[in-house]
């Protein structure tokens, strides 16, 4: 009997040496993009759909070396007198443009405490958000909701919508098609709205709505708020909250300094959520590029400014939408002829470090057929996504 059962355990143990062999043979293979999963054969299948040298491509992320550069010396207060973070801080080591108000209105002295405490502040932030910068599996879309939404609610005092998700939200990109359409009401019915790098609804109310219920920002845009008074920042009313993605690591400061002021969340993306989208716009575009140009998939890099690369706002907020929301209505993204760039601005051309056709075919998919957008994993149940133009 005894010698029955030891029989039957090493049975058992060897079938689960085979399993864990195999399971671990195909995380080698697939290694990049491998999810823990229950059922591998569904990864399979999709994995079929997506094109593997382009997903390999797309998680090299050729920017980093220099990000890391430009980290490195910010937190060594290296700021130098070149380039990029002259327009905060002025010439030579600490030095903070005057314009730079802290909470209390005051300019922030360079070797003052206040700001010996903001900069130790500063590095402990920029290092945190540096070391969680990567690609994580299962992917952090499963996390948005803890990470944003329940930030939000709770800070924000309304408390009503916790443990659920929104039930429908519209993102109103910035496209001179919103002009078209009188979508106003329609974009205001939804439980939540998100709106764009700060663009103004007033005289366009009948086409882009009024209500907006959380301000998508790049950290461009917090950067320009930082010199106002008080960091005023909140086109939409102080009690709005503020999403923003991080495209300059010195914008830490900024979101420093406003954060004291700001009466609403002001949240910060999380630095695997800006992987995400990355890799995802960047898998798009890559597609786009060989099957439109025949090219090699090599020469992505310098037609595209390989290094400087980047998901625009409108895109890393529809992903924070379909994250958050049960329903997703996207308004006002997209272009045709006749339609300015921006509703709100006479801005003629397209910035060059975004690839809009690559995020309009994303955005299909998304509509379409999200199971094959890559990099997301299995376990996210994706919401029904509508495009209104
Ligand atoms: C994947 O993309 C590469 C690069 O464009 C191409 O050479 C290859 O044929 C594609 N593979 C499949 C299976 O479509
Ligand atoms: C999503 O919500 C909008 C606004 O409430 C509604 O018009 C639309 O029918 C909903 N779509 C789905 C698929 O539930
Ligand atoms: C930003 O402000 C909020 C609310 O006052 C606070 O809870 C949070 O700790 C602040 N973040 C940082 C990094 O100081």
């Amino acid at each position: 009997m005894k010698r029955n059962i030891r029989h039957l355990f090493s049975i058992i143990l060897f079938l689960m040496v085979i399993v864990g062999l195999l399971s671990f043979r195909l995380s080698l293979k697939y290694g990049s993009i491998q999810l823990k999963n229950e059922t591998p054969f569904v990864e399979i299948a999709k994995f079929r759909v997506i094109n593997e040298t382009l997903l390999k491509y797309a998680s090299i992320d050729v920017g980093e070396a220099k990000l890391k550069k430009e980290i490195e010396e910010l937190l060594e207060g290296n700021f130098g007198n070149s380039g990029r973070q002259r327009s905060f801080l002025s010439s030579g080591r600490y030095r903070i443009d005057v314009r730079a108000k802290s909470a209390r209105g005051l300019p922030v002295r360079p070797r003052s405490p206040e700001f010996y405490k903001l900069w130790l502040s500063f590095r402990r932030l920029l290092q945190d958000w540096f070391r969680n910068r990567r690609f994580d599996q299962p992917d952090v879309m499963l996390d948005l909701k803890s990470l944003v939404k329940d930030l939000m609610d709770k800070n924000g005092g309304e408390t009503k919508g916790l443990g659920r998700k929104y039930k429908s939200c519209a993102v109103v990109g910035n496209s001179g098609i919103l002009l078209k359409s009188e979508n106003g009401k329609l974009i205001d019915s939804h439980e939540v709205v998100i709106r764009l790098n700060n663009a103004r609804t007033g005289n366009f109310e009948r086409s882009v709505g009024k209500k907006t219920s959380i301000s998508f920002v790049n950290s461009n845009v917090l950067h320009f708020c930082a010199r106002r008074d008080g960091c005023f920042c909140h086109p939409y009313g102080a009690n709005v909250p503020i999403v923003m993605y991080i495209c300059q690591p010195a914008h830490f400061f900024d979101y420093l300094v406003c954060n004291t002021s700001h009466k609403a969340p002001l949240i910060v993306t999380d630095a695997r959520f800006d992987v995400l989208c990355a890799r995802v716009v960047k898998y798009y575009s890559l597609k786009q590029f060989v099957e439109i140009t025949g090219k090699d998939v090599e020469e992505w890099g310098p037609v595209h400014d390989g290094a400087n690369f980047h998901y625009s706002s409108g895109m890393q907020a529809v992903m924070l939408a379909v994250g958050v929301c049960d329903n997703v209505s996207i308004f006002g993204f997209g272009k045709s002829a006749g339609t300015k760039h921006h509703y709100h601005t006479n801005q003629k051309t397209e910035l060059s470090l975004h690839d809009y056709e690559a995020e309009y075919d994303f955005y299909r998919d998304l509509v379409a057929r999200p199971k094959v957008i890559p990099f997301i994993s299995d376990k996210f149940k994706f919401p029904p996504v509508t495009i209104y133009q």
